[in-house]
């Protein structure tokens, strides 16, 4: 569970108040659309409407729910703020919020958060990782149906919400992001947004979708074929699964997230294909789709024990086709997990 009092002490400041949602529910296991989380060296709050009020003092886990309005926020902040000077916030705000933040609290010395808190989210949990897990699993098998929907002539729409619906219907309580389903030209944009385009023999469709649990996101990425692939198609596919490979090979404690990036760059490279590897690796993933730790050649993390991460290269030749295979690991002490089950070989419907 959330140890608030160690990110009060890391904040170096009196209290630290949290209000985005990925940071609240971080903190109290609860989320709604009126929320601030207030830590202070006299105790942890939860501050929520009327609205929220009952179920949050059900479900806010290691917070003293507070009942206040939108009228009375502040001056509820200021009184239990009492003694202290130097408060900290979290910058995942808006532009309104900040200012309101500022203006209201101006008699604080108010210091932005530095990257603690999201370094103690890029660590999971046993828990935190079960949740991810699960997610993953109904992805997974919502994959498997819509193998079993796919037929020629369908769109890149009706996969998307097909796929939408069998996440859903196996326990999703949402969808990750915007599904990504793309066919035959269009699997070389590589975040695609689904058309009325329909498949043909012959084409890859790439998928990059994910369901969320309790909160916790999962992100796959699976590219397929329909009919039967030119040499050129496989060559690109099996650079991409080799490239994955090799790097999750070497993510384990301690290496640097710069240098599994490398790995998989060199890889694809190597095969003639570096100029259309676009994006970095991959990203943690949790409460926000993406977090720390990034996987990039400009990341200076490096990779420790319960980071759950994505492994996710891809080579995108415009006017042609793209590929990209994308997984989620958890590292360990001696190597990693992967939490995918489906296989990573190339399906040919
Ligand atoms: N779906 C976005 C990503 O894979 O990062
Ligand atoms: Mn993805
Ligand atoms: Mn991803």
């Amino acid at each position: 569970m959330f140890d608030w009092k160690l990110l009060l002490r890391s904040s170096g400041a009196d209290a630290v108040i949290l209000t985005s949602p990925s940071n609240t529910l971080y903190a109290s296991g609860y989320v709604s659309s009126f929320r601030t989380a207030l830590l202070t060296k006299d105790g942890g709050y939860f501050l929520t409407d009327s609205r929220y009020f009952g179920e949050a003092s059900e479900k806010v886990k290691g917070l003293k729910v507070v009942e206040c309005s939108n009228q009375s926020l502040y001056s509820t902040l200021i009184e239990l703020l009492q003694g202290a000077k130097r408060v900290a916030y979290d910058t995942d705000i808006s532009l309104v919020e900040y200012l309101k933040l500022t203006t209201k609290l101006a008699s604080f010395e108010l210091v932005p958060l530095g990257k603690e808190l999201s370094l103690m989210r890029s660590v999971k949990s046993d828990m935190e990782i079960e949740k991810i897990r699960k997610a993953l699993s109904i992805s997974e098998k919502a994959f498997d149906m819509l193998l079993g929907f796919v037929r020629e002539g369908v769109s890149e729409r009706e996969c998307a919400y097909t796929l939408e619906y069998y996440m859903m219907k196996l326990g999703g309580e949402r969808i990750s992001f915007d599904t990504i389903m793309a066919f035959g030209e269009n699997t070389a944009y590589p975040h695609a947004h689904p058309t009325d385009k329909r498949l043909e023999k012959g084409m890859f469709v790439t998928c990059d979708f994910g369901a969320v649990v309790d909160g916790y996101h999962s992100d796959i990425t699976r590219t397929f074929v329909f009919g039967k692939p030119t040499d050129k198609m496989l060559d690109v596919y099996n650079t991409v699964k080799d490239a994955g490979s090799l790097a999750m090979e070497n993510i384990k404690d301690g290496v640097s997230a710069r240098y599994v990036d490398s790995v998989a760059r060199e890889h694809i490279s190597k095969k003639g294909y570096g100029e259309y590897f676009t994006h970095s690796l991959g990203h943690g993933v949790g409460i926000d789709i993406h977090e720390e730790p990034r996987l990039a050649s400009s990341s200076d993390t490096v990779l420790v024990t319960n980071n759950v991460v994505t492994v996710e290269p891809g080579i995108y030749i415009g006017g042609e086709f793209g590929v990209r295979i994308e997984e989620m690991v958890v590292v360990k002490d001696d190597g990693n997990e992967r939490l995918n089950v489906s296989t990573r070989e190339l399906i040919m419907l």
